[in-house]
């Protein structure tokens, strides 16, 4: 989405400059012309070179250019970016661009430009949550200016507390919203997703579950969130970041998982099964660890009783909305997927096969057929599971407009 896109980045006096270089080539390896401009005190944490180097331009540090023929300079890089990033954005240079000071290239730059705005703050969480500075964010938002909330954690001052840089694909994936912005299809539509395995306890130490490591589901939930829907993700134990304005319940068991699904269906329009669920779990659960001295020589004989299915009881109830439910087969894969979809009474099944090359269980690709209600069938080769998301949410979008009438 950036590819042939012409970005700005400006670096400010903060530990976390010493990041840019990286921001810089993963810009340019995203197919962005990048161009640099950095304030005094960022020349103090990183070094201009690196900067020209990886970006392969001149970086502009001064405010009067070396040659007079030059004299607009920072007008014609206003008018040059397609959008500007601040990252990191210290305190000061907020409060500069708050008050409209421009006093150094950087501050001069941002008065001309004709482009969006993207700031990210970095600082120490004291700094950061100081009223001034939040009162300065907030004045550049309402002035349109996109803010990137700061991760948390360790921080360089010792403290632990929100201040970070996000990582740089945290950083692009906000720059393609904002240089992309048409695919916000799903604006204010409820979607529901379930992501992950489930653990059934046999003691306190041990349970039944499977391989899901989440990415699919949570490749799902990311993609409805940056086409503005309102996301609640179901997530059983793994171990990945919540995508940025998802919000997450965790659970750990099937029924756990029903209950948050069934507890959170109010204004859903779009209800994503990805998780692998166990179908099963054990009768009883031991309450001290099972020990083998304690078994004798038959081993252990385990009794299963079945977990409710959140996608058949879904299935059964009356709704305006979308139901989309995975189908994990290894033999006579669409026949079976065909089954599960009428019984299961699903408006659309993702099948996939982790045994088959690309779609194993915790990689970054699938490979996957969507079966429909009306019989037909879609064969997609393989891909990155999050253009896998966006695929089943144009289909689930498209199947949303034609039952609204649209
Ligand atoms: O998490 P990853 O490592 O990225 O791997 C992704 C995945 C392979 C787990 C995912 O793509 C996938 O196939 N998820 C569904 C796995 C599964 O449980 O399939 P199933 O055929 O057993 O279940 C069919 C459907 O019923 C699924 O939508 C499932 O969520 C749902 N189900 C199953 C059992 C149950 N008790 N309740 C359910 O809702």
């Amino acid at each position: 989405m950036l590819g042939g896109r012409r970005v700005l980045l400006g670096v400010t006096g903060s530990i976390a400059a010493y990041k840019t270089p990286q921001l810089v080539r993963e810009l340019t390896r995203a197919g962005a012309e990048v161009r640099v401009v950095m304030t005094p005190a960022a020349a103090e944490f990183v070094s201009p070179l690196a900067l020209a180097t990886v970006s392969r331009a001149e970086v502009v540090r001064d405010m009067f250019p070396a040659e007079p023929s030059q004299g607009t300079w920072h007008i014609d890089l206003g008018m040059w970016a397609e959008v500007m990033l601040i990252a990191p954005a210290s305190a000061g240079t907020i409060a500069k661009l708050a008050h409209g000071f421009a006093d150094n290239a950087l501050t001069a730059l941002v008065l001309a430009l004709r482009a969006p705005l993207v700031v990210a703050p970095a600082m120490d969480t004291d700094m950061y949550t100081h009223q001034a500075t939040q009162e300065n964010l907030d004045i550049l938002r309402r002035r349109g200016v996109v803010i990137v909330p700061p991760d948390e954690g360790d921080l360089a001052s010792g403290l632990v507390g929100p201040g970070r840089l996000p990582d740089p694909p945290v950083l692009i994936e906000v720059l393609e919203d904002v240089v992309w912005p048409g695919r916000r299809d799903l604006t204010g539509t409820g979607v529901l997703v379930t992501a992950g395995p489930t653990h059934e306890a046999l003691d306190p130490v041990r349970f039944l579950g499977n391989h899901s490591s989440g990415k699919m589901g949570f490749a799902i939930a990311a993609a409805a969130a940056r086409r503005g829907a309102d996301v609640t993700l179901v997530a059983g134990p793994v171990h990945l970041a919540t995508p940025r304005g998802v919000r997450r319940v965790d659970v750990t068991t099937a029924q756990e998982m029903r209950d948050a699904v069934m507890g959170n269906m109010d204004g859903v329009r779009v209800a994503v099964l990805a998780a692998a669920v166990a179908d099963f779990r054990p009768a009883t659960v031991s309450a001290h660890k099972i020990k083998k001295e304690d078994l004798g020589d038959e081993g252990l004989t385990l009794v299963l009783e079945r977990n409710p299915d959140i996608l058949a009881e879904l299935g059964t109830r009356d709704r305006g909305g979308v139901l989309v439910g995975f189908a994990l087969e290894t033999d006579d894969a669409v026949r079976n997927a065909r089954e599960k979809l009428e019984r299961k009474r699903a408006d659309m099944i993702v099948l996939n096969n982790p045994l088959e090359q690309g779609a194993a269980f915790g990689g970054d690709t699938n490979v996957a057929t969507f079966l429909f209600a009306d019989g037909s069938t879609e064969e997609l080769g393989l891909m990155p599971k999050s253009d896998l998301a966006h695929a089943l949410l144009d289909r689930a979008v498209y199947l949303l407009s034609s039952r609204s009438g649209a």
